[in-house]
């Protein structure tokens, strides 16, 4: 049995009128495990992953249930609390890159700040982790990056940037939301084997995806979602091949280019 990390307990999301958005979701995030989250647009894939992040605010929205990591219900915590477990211990990797970098200023003094604001290391120290980490990630001519703005990048390296933050600081959770979909499919590709190598790294990574292929390729286990409910989980076989859901079999059977499970 891998070991769980994370731990989603009937989590229900309302607007603040009472509209349910997310009704009442449990699952769980192991070690070296990749959660599959897949189900049409609307579904409440990414409300799900803004609550574990805790972006969505109270002012907006009623949330109840449970986010345990380390044994600890995150809904309970303090600010303070959180604000040491979210982009450290868990981090997430959004669907455009663009939006995560601040344009104002240089990708390596990002890189810097992001790793100070975490642990307690000198500038040189950091500088030097984040020229290794993007090395890591395939990028040639770290030192040239550290330099540049967020403009004067693709979008493929970007994203692949956005990754070498998230594990600068060996988190325990990675979330990707779409994280390869707007990508050439060389990059998507890199970009897979990457998470291949986070999940090795014994972090538990769950990657939501409308791109069955993608999930297919990588996800251990897999939950389908619908008008903010899990309608069914199980492994990636279970699902992909074996499913007895109808909605789940219309979803993958509305996907023409999905590859088969291997
Ligand atoms: N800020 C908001 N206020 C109120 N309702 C919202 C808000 N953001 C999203 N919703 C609603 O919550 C529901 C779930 O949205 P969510 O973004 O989680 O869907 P999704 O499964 O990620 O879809 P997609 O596949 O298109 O990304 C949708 O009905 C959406 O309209
Ligand atoms: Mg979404």
């Amino acid at each position: 049995m891998s070991k769980k990390i994370l731990e989603v307990e009937n989590l229900r999301i309302n607007v603040l009128d009472g509209t349910p958005l997310v009704k009442g979701v449990s699952f769980r995030v192991c070690k070296g495990r990749v959660l599959g989250i897949i189900g049409e647009s609307g579904s409440g894939k990414t409300m799900t992953c803004k609550a574990i992040m805790q972006l969505l605010s109270k002012k907006n929205f009623d949330i109840s249930g449970k986010i345990e990591f380390k044994n600890r219900n995150m809904l309970d915590m303090k600010e303070k609390e959180i604000n040491k477990i979210i982009g450290k211990d868990i981090s997430m990797i959004m669907q455009n890159p663009m939006t995560a970098f601040n344009p104002m200023f240089k990708i390596g003094n990002q890189i810097i700040e992001t790793l100070m604001t975490h642990s307690n290391i000198t500038k040189k120290d950091a500088y030097d982790i984040g020229v290794k980490e993007l090395e890591k990630m395939n990028l040639d001519r770290a030192h040239e990056i550290m330099n540049s703005y967020p403009y004067s990048l693709s979008g493929g390296m970007l994203q692949r940037i956005m990754i070498a933050i998230s594990l600068m600081l060996t988190p325990s959770v990675i979330i990707a939301d779409e994280a390869t979909t707007a990508l050439d499919v060389k990059t998507q590709s890199l970009i897979l084997s990457e998470f291949e190598r986070i999940r090795d790294n014994d972090i538990g990574l769950i990657v939501v995806s409308h791109d069955f292929g993608v999930i297919a390729r990588i996800a251990d286990d897999v939950i389908v979602m619908k008008d903010g409910e899990i309608i069914e989980n199980g492994t990636v076989y279970d699902i992909f091949d074996n499913t007895k859901d109808d909605y789940t079999k219309e979803l993958l059977s509305a996907r023409l280019l999905r590859k088969e499970v291997s």
